[in-house]
């Protein structure tokens, strides 16, 4: 009976208020190129993102991350932005080739030492780091080779590169495995392999499909070689996974050649990872969609035993679904809200057209629609029972910008990000098993291609001074976060 009373007085300020699951893990998230700048000092070598910006044409205003959010000076304060949101984590990752210049040999102090006081200025605000080892930006040697160095180069296509990782990753685990509990170590190898090394949009900005599956099977085994390393180097209870962009791929009718183009989208968007990563096999249908372009050779005797690895949880980014038909001539690759490119990111996806799905768009012109994350977090409780999740990225950009007062005001954000939360919430109650939310992004930052053109922070950076002025979805996102629950 008492209960019953203690929850009829709760009950009409909580009602209708989304409550999320005790533990339930709030964070911001972020990438090393994205905001640190400092991309000279301490040590710290080219990726293959400082080339590619520095190369004409490749992004927006020939933006660079030379200075990007000078996070790499600043980033006391943008801890303490953090603790002020009230995050109870923070979704980072670490810079290789600044914490091992070139890509092998020894690893920079220096370079580890900025990752170390980072890790310990979270924790002492109670905020729990998880640390991502790659987003994106491969040591350009890796990519070039080195000359008289180890390295051999040939970026992701190459062995050598996923062998690499595995001893870039065990190197970080040595140096911070003591306070960190949470690893991931690729963030969407999708981009990595097919708009680095399919469309070109991405660094390295080659163009050969069949360079990009192999590239995808190299990232495979990086992820596997790594987490093996990471494992080896870790204490008990450290929990390892990868971060996927898992696309939500769906047919404009139900017509069986629009299945089908789903299918074929699906098996080069997801299955050529979760395949190898969750069930240790290439899917029949993925090889056979590719078989005209490579003969999957490279695949060796052991590698999918390597790659088929237990993860702790699996990382989930959602911004928006896609919507395909089969076309009946060359596919329309402009329209997957990747990247304008005369190359296709989707090897043996030559015959599917890509739609825009209706709705409001943000300012990437990707549509806003919170079912396609509902819809996709179902397809991994029943693909993949037992597997937590972890949404280690979702948000919007828009052009925010500051008024006379002084404020960000950002309520197509505020609206995005309800929908979402409300999407994953309801997921939750119809059995996804989602263990924590990280918003894109904590700050503003360097967009790839679009370079600053596109604003994703709920921090809003005035890049020529570098101030920072939370917006108001900041405030919104912080009070979500205290009340663990999603206003009505
Ligand atoms: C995914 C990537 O991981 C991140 O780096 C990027 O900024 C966001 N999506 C938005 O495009």
């Amino acid at each position: 009976m008492a209960t019953a009373s203690r929850t009829a007085e709760t009950a009409p300020a909580t009602r209708n208020a989304r409550v999320f699951p005790p533990g339930f893990l709030w964070g911001t998230a972020t990438a090393a190129y994205q905001i640190e700048g400092a991309a000279a000092e301490g040590g710290r070598t080219p990726s293959i993102w400082d080339t590619f910006s520095h190369t004409p044409g490749r992004t927006r205003n020939g933006d660079t991350g030379d200075v990007a959010c000078d996070h790499y000076h600043r980033w006391r304060e943008d801890l303490a932005i953090m603790a002020d949101l009230g995050v109870g984590a923070y979704r980072f990752s670490v810079s290789w080739p600044r914490v091992q210049p070139g890509g092998s040999g020894p690893a920079s102090r220096e370079g580890l030492d900025f990752y170390s006081r980072l890790v310990d200025g979270l924790l002492d605000k109670g905020i729990k780091p998880v640390v991502t080892l790659y987003h994106w930006d491969l040591p350009q040697e890796l990519e070039t080779g080195a000359g008289s160095g180890s390295a051999a180069g040939g970026g992701w296509p190459e062995r050598a590169t996923a062998e690499r990782f595995a001893e870039y990753a065990s190197l970080v685990a040595g140096a911070l495995g003591d306070r960190v509990e949470r690893w991931t170590t690729l963030n969407e190898p999708w981009c990595s392999a097919f708009l680095g090394y399919g469309s070109g949009v991405h660094a390295p900005g080659r163009t050969d499909q069949a360079d990009a599956l192999r590239a995808a099977h190299h990232l495979n085994l990086a992820h596997g070689l790594g987490t093996q390393a990471l494992r080896a180097a870790l204490p008990a209870g450290a929990q390892t996974s990868v971060t996927l962009n898992l696309h939500h791929v769906r047919p404009l009718t139900d017509d069986p050649a629009d299945l089908d183009a789903a299918r074929r989208i699906d098996g080069v968007a997801n299955r050529v990872f979760t395949g190898p990563m969750l069930r240790g096999e290439y899917p029949d249908d993925v090889l056979r969609d590719t078989a005209h372009l490579t003969d999957w050779s490279f695949v060796r005797d052991g590698d999918l035993a390597d790659i088929h690895q237990p993860l702790d949880f699996l990382g989930v980014n959602y911004y928006s679904p896609t919507l395909v038909s089969a076309a009946s001539g060359p596919g329309t690759h402009n329209a997957d809200g990747h990247g304008a490119s005369e190359h296709s990111p989707w090897p043996g996806g030559d015959d599917v057209a890509f739609h825009r799905t209706p709705g409001e768009t943000t300012a990437m012109g990707w549509t806003i629609d919170p079912s396609g994350m509902y819809d996709l977090l179902l397809r991994v409780r029943d693909d993949f029972p037992g597997m937590p999740v972890v949404i280690t990225e979702n948000g919007a950009a828009f052009d925010d910008y500051v008024d006379p007062e002084g404020r960000v005001l950002d309520p197509q954000r505020i609206s995005y990000l309800h929908g979402h939360l409300a999407a994953v919430h309801r997921a939750i109650e119809a059995g996804a098993d989602v263990r924590g939310y990280f918003l894109w992004s904590l700050l503003d930052n360097f967009e790839w291609g679009y370079g600053y053109s596109k604003r994703f922070g709920a921090v809003y950076v005035d890049y020529a001074t570098g101030r920072r002025i939370p917006k108001e979805s900041a405030r919104w996102y912080a009070k979500v976060v205290r009340d663990g629950a999603l206003p009505p």
